[in-house]
Formats: structure tokens, C-alpha cells, sequence
């Protein structure tokens, strides 16, 4: 039996090889802030994911692993059970990383020089991947309308025309909007009608908040889920993003034995030793901490929108409808990019996700990451506070 979370405790982090805790001079100028940037929370793991690690630890020897059929039964159970989508465990299958998933779709489906579609602004990685590989970036930008991001559809259509591969990011980082049913479906008609390829990234899908519900195109008709590829993972919903515990989801044979063909060329399908334990056991455990975590994560959301309105009222909270990122439109604190940046550093202490590096409309936003304990929330939103009065 598993002990409730412990969602308040305060564990320190820094020095300790953390991507957000010990980079922070090298990446801010500083080390004297709040780190609320890299997408990892500072919750521990949940105990079935670290006693399963533990219990292989014990054994003493981490040879070359087998990836078994109970890591594949406990994912097609979990998308089943968390989002009513049947999946054979024969039509899944491990990559290192979702980053890596999407470089390696990229070349595996496209050729040098063809036009890749994103919607931007949209999580770095979707913006250089597809250059940095040689293929041309095509961009729909998102349209903010002051709440949520909106598709301009006509945009897409008439780009989609000539692509040969759309990356969805489902739900969207940043902003966390969860893309309803007709949403998806007009995009995934557009380009089954075009031929393109959707690569659909769900990182986020499980972080889904209560009282919203995420679709898997992969999950539509026989026509769609022919054309999906779909790359998922329990590292961000577990907060074991370090482990590289991703996986993929392809139903076309032919696309799948093609994708398979091409990550056996690298020898990249054996898998790690322990995220594959760690996957299994998140999978097979972790409704009930999964639950608990998204509760935890709406009430910190809820505090912020709540006191940007009671006491920042020029700083507005783009609610997300999942994920632990909270977009902030701050244009009307009639800042540049720069400035606004320098603000929420030299004068805040936090450290953020300026909204530029997700593309040119992320300009005037910045990117909060409240996967933390609430007394840092709150300690965060005292120094916005303060910083805020003084300033406007
Ligand atoms: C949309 C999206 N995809 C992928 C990743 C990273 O995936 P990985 O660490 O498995 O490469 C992130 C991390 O923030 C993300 O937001």
C-alpha cells in the first residue's frame, strides 16, 4: 500500500546535477532566485515508481534488458483505463526520449528540403528539430484571444498544402489548452486530405486538469489513426523525466515497421533497465497519485490567477487546461522582451521561460512552471508582489 503524497514537503535540489537548480548562473546571469523555468516539478517520485527502481538496485546486477510484455500490457491498460483508447502492445514500442522521437520521425518520414508544420508559439524544440534536420519550418501561429490559444484554420489549410509532416503538440505547451474533438478532427481531415503525416506529441496528455478531457488523434477513425504517429511518456505525469522512459504508438503497419526499421539502424529499441520498471510501475499504480498530483496542481494554479488579480492586475494568467506551465501575458506591462525578462529576474527573483523562446508570439509573455510545493507559489507570487509594486 502506498502512502499519500506528499506534495508540500520542500526537498533541495540544487547541486544536485538538476538541469533547473544548477543552471541558473549560466542560463539568468544568477543563482539568486526561485527556479520556476525547466518542465520538471520538485515533488518526489511517487513510492511504486522509487520502490520498483529500489527492489532492482538490490539485486545488484543492471545487465542488458529485455523491454517485457508487462511494460506494454501496463501502458495499453493505462490508455484504456485513462483515455478509453485500445491499443495492441504489439503496436507500441520504446525511444529514448520524446525530443529524440520527434528527430528521429523527422528522418525516418521526410526527405531533406520538405516542409514541416508546427503551430507556434510552441515548446523549442518543435522550432529547431525540423531545421537542424535540414527540412524546411513552416509555421501556423496560434492566435491568443486574451484566454486561450485559438487555431486559425484558413492558415493551416492553405500551409498543410504543401507539407509533408505536421507536429502536434497535444495538449499544447505553453499555455496547456487541451484541443477539443473538433478541433483535432479538422486538423486531422486537412491532412489526411493532404497526405501529411501528423506526429503527435502527448507528453502532457496525462497532466490533463480536472474538469477538462484530452483526445488522442491516434483514437479517431481507422482513416486518422492510419496517419498518426504518436509519441507519449510517464516522465513528465511522474516527475521522472530524467529516467528517458518515452515510447511510441504507431497503428499503420507499414509506418510503424518502417519507424522500427529505422531505430534498429541506431540499435536505439533496447531500452534503459530502469525506466522501463519505472514506466511499468507508474502505469500499473499511478491513478490514484496521478489524481491526487492534478488536484495539488489546480488549487497552486488557482492561487496564482487569484492573486495576479487581487494584486497584479497588468499580469494576467492564461489558464492551462493541463500541465504544470502557466502562460502569463504581461503585455500590459508595456515592456520589451528584454525588459520584461530583466524585471521578472533582477527585480521578481524568478526565473522563467521568456515567451520569445517559444517563438516570435510569445513576445510579452513569460512561462511559470508551478509543479512545486504551494509555500513556493506563494512565496513566488510575495516577490512578484512586491517587485510589481514598486515598479508599476
Ligand atoms: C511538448 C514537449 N515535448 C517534449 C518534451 C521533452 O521530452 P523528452 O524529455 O522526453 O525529450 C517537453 C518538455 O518540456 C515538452 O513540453
Amino acid at each position: 500500500m502506498t502512502s499519500r503524497p506528499d506534495f508540500d514537503r520542500i526537498i533541495e535540489r540544487h547541486n544536485s546535477n538538476s538541469y533547473k537548480y544548477d543552471k541558473l548562473r549560466e542560463t539568468f546571469g544568477t543563482t539568486d532566485l526561485l527556479p520556476m523555468w525547466v518542465a520538471d516539478m520538485d515533488f518526489a517520485s511517487p513510492d511504486f515508481i522509487l520502490d520498483a527502481i529500489r527492489a532492482r538496485c538490490d539485486h545488484g546486477i543492471l545487465g542488458y534488458t529485455l523491454t517485457p510484455k508487462t511494460w506494454s500490457d501496463a501502458i495499453t491498460s493505462w490508455l484504456y483505463r485513462r483515455h478509453g483508447w485500445t491499443v495492441e502492445g504489439t503496436q507500441l514500442g520504446f525511444i529514448p526520449g520524446i525530443v529524440s522521437g520527434l528527430a528521429l520521425a523527422i528522418q525516418c518520414f521526410t526527405q531533406p528540403g520538405d516542409k514541416v508544420l508546427v503551430q507556434s508559439p510552441v515548446y523549442p524544440p518543435f522550432l529547431h528539430l525540423p531545421v537542424n534536420n535540414g527540412r524546411e519550418l513552416v509555421t501556423n501561429s496560434l492566435v491568443f484571444d486574451g484566454q486561450q490559444f485559438q487555431i486559425d484554420f484558413d492558415d493551416f489549410e492553405r500551409k498543410a498544402a504543401d507539407c509533408k509532416l505536421f507536429i502536434l503538440c497535444n495538449p499544447h505547451n505553453p499555455g496547456g489548452r487541451v484541443w477539443s474533438v473538433n478541433e483535432l478532427e479538422r486538423m486531422c481531415e486537412i491532412c489526411v486530405r493532404n497526405g501529411v503525416l501528423i506526429v503527435s506529441d502527448e507528453i502532457h496528455i496525462d497532466l490533463t486538469l480536472p474538469g477538462y478531457t484530452s483526445h488522442s488523434p491516434g483514437s479517431f477513425t481507422p482513416e486518422i489513426a492510419s496517419q498518426v504517429i504518436t509519441l507519449m511518456a510517464p516522465s513528465k505525469t511522474f516527475n521522472i523525466p530524467g529516467l528517458s522512459s518515452s515510447f511510441y504508438v504507431i497503428q499503420n503497419d507499414r509506418l510503424r515497421k518502417q519507424f522500427k526499421a529505422y531505430l534498429d539502424k541506431a540499435e536505439l529499441g533496447m531500452g534503459n533497465l530502469f525506466a522501463i520498471l519505472a514506466a511499468q510501475a507508474a502505469f500499473e499504480h499511478g491513478d490514484a497519485w496521478l489524481d491526487q498530483l492534478l488536484a495539488y496542481l489546480a488549487n497552486n494554479i488557482a492561487y496564482i490567477d487569484n492573486a495576479l488579480k487581487a494584486d497584479m492586475p497588468r499580469i494576467k494568467a492564461c489558464i492551462p487546461q493541463a500541465s504544470y506551465l502557466i502562460w502569463l501575458d504581461c503585455r500590459e506591462l508595456g515592456l520589451d522582451d528584454e525588459a520584461l525578462n530583466a524585471f521578472f529576474i533582477k527585480e521578481a527573483k524568478l526565473g522563467l521561460n521568456p515567451g520569445t523562446s517559444f517563438g516570435v508570439e510569445g513576445s510579452g509573455f513569460m512561462r511559470m512552471n508551478i509543479g512545486c510545493p504551494k509555500a513556493t507559489v506563494e512565496l513566488a507570487m510575495n516577490q512578484l508582489k512586491a517587485a510589481y509594486k514598486a515598479r508599476f
